[in-house]
């Protein structure tokens, strides 16, 4: 492409960037063309333009579906054994908030977990919900969030008899899973609505059918089984980000004949573009059909690479996996290099150096999302880089020293501070300087992104450790949603 007339731009920049050959270890699950052409879609991507088209005759509807797209959303229906199934172009988050918005009336509250994504937040203004939160536990060694217990949901079941609904994310953006099983039980002995916000795991439901429970095993336990399985009453799935369908297509499982599917249906034509896009309702409907022909063998090659990946680099000297045993989608690889006096974003830097793109940092950690377009050889770039940074690093006088350097993660990483209380937000707000926000109302979340998971909500108190974490963020050139500019945040003006 000719840049001569303008500067560098969004196009020319995915242009060069993918003229470096890089591997992907992030968001989107295809991981580029290969997939779609060893398929067979070669035509429809050669004619990608041409089938860039609106609702002409024959083209169906994607808000009343009754042909093609119909067609689609029942192959969604069978693939995930499920009641009824919704394509969305507005990715797993315009399918979260119609989802809250259906089981939860205006004015309601919600049980939810607090490291849930901004989207859930959004629905609560949106449908002027109160949040009732949920506290995930923190993994000891790495500092990360782990699971939402069913002892936490069970007591605010309890506490909370007017609560209409629970919803938590599982797997988490690390892929640590909750038990759904015994959460959905104990929510619907209550006669709740239980929502999974399964963003980070689409997958799952193809690694419990395509693979046997025996064969699916890494270090001796299973890859979770998905919330459908588990009996959650909706459950939405960005098959973008670890299956083959294009970024913002996701799909919305109902999974119970609990819920009004005429205003789940009126919520989601409220949150998704009147233009829904006929690109990624077709990347969608190319998912479908390649799990349907060749899930098996996809989800199996998937997973063998998967396995030699995790044997190899168990021999890496310096390199440690997180694994947090059988509630782990292994299919996230969270690497920690510590050993080598490396942080998070020491290691990503030299990842990146050698054209290997992570999807996410936190402290020590570099988390690789793989997904069903991943092939051999990126797994064995992969393990080449981390082999070359331990031989580099773990040589000779350096291997001594190892524990000296290591980093301090507790300093680099922060897990959301509970609160219980929500304080009312003043109407009368103010910007003030990052530094003197200790004690003050959020009025706007504060929002390191990714992942994209607010670390302070309107309402709660900015505390000290919160706020030294957020400059921390800031100075090591973070992105922070609702820190402006001149690193200010909003609080209620309270004289
Ligand atoms: C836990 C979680 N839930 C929901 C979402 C939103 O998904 P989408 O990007 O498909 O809208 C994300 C996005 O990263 C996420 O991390």
């Amino acid at each position: 492409m000719s840049s001569m007339h303008r500067e560098k731009g969004i196009a020319d920049f995915l242009l060069q960037h993918r003229e470096g050959e890089p591997v992907s270890f992030h968001m989107p699950g295809h991981k580029g063309a290969e997939l779609y052409k060893r398929f067979g879609y070669e035509t429809f991507l050669s004619n990608f333009m041409d089938c860039d088209i609106t609702e002409i005759h024959g083209a169906d509807n994607l808000f009343q579906a009754e042909s093609i797209i119909k067609y689609t959303m029942n192959r969604y229906k069978e693939l995930y054994e499920v009641r009824k199934s919704y394509l969305l172009v507005n990715g797993t988050s315009c399918g979260l908030i119609a989802a809250i918005m259906t089981a939860v009336k205006p004015g309601g509250r919600l049980i939810m977990a607090r490291n849930c994504h901004k989207s859930v937040f959004n629905a609560l203004t949106l449908g002027n919900i109160s949040p009732v939160y949920a506290y995930p536990e923190v993994i000891k060694d790495s500092g990360i969030s782990g699971e939402i217990l069913p002892k936490e949901i069970e007591r605010l079941l309890t506490e909370n008899p007017d609560a209409e609904a629970v919803i938590i994310p599982s797997p988490n953006y690390y892929g640590i899973c909750s038990d759904i099983k015994s959460i959905a039980e104990l929510v619907h002995q209550k006669g709740k609505i239980l929502i999974v916000d399964q963003a980070h795991g689409a997958h799952l439901k193809f690694f419990s059918r395509f693979t046997d429970s025996k064969d699916n095993r890494e270090d001796g336990h299973l890859l979770p089984q998905s919330a459908e399985e588990c009996g959650a009453d909706i459950v939405v799935n960005s098959i973008h980000k670890t299956l083959a369908s294009f970024t913002q297509s996701a799909v919305l499982n109902v999974n119970t004949d609990k819920i009004d599917l005429g205003e789940l249906e009126d919520k989601l034509q409220m949150m998704e573009s009147t233009s829904p896009s006929y690109l990624l309702m077709a990347s969608l409907d190319i998912n479908a059909d390649l799990l349907g022909r060749s899930g098996k063998s996809l989800i199996q090659e998937w997973k063998y690479n998967l396995t030699e990946f995790y044997k190899a680099a168990g021999k890496i000297e310096g390199l440690k996996v997180i694994n947090t045993g059988s509630n782990m989608d292994w299919t996230k690889i969270n690497l920690d290099m510590s050993f080598c006096g490396l942080s998070g974003h020491e290691l990503e830097k030299y990842l990146m150096r050698e054209n290997i793109f992570v999807e996410l940092v936190t402290g020590n950690i570099v988390m690789c999302m793989t997904g069903i377009g991943n092939v051999t050889k990126d797994y064995e770039r992969l393990l080449q880089v981390l082999r070359k940074i331990s031989e580099t690093n773990m040589s000779g006088q350096q291997k001594e020293a190892e524990n000296h350097a290591r980093v301090d993660f507790a300093k680099l990483s922060k897990d959301i501070p509970r609160q219980e209380k929500l304080h009312e937000i003043p109407k009368k707000k103010k910007h003030v300087a990052l530094e003197q926000a200790q004690g003050l109302v959020c009025a706007l979340s504060i929002i390191p992104y990714p992942p994209g998971i607010p670390l302070i909500c309107p309402g709660e108190l900015i505390s000290r450790e919160a706020m030294e974490y957020v400059k921390a963020l800031r100075d090591a050139g973070e992105k922070v949603m609702g820190i402006d500019e001149n690193n200010q945040v909003l609080v209620g003006d309270q004289e």
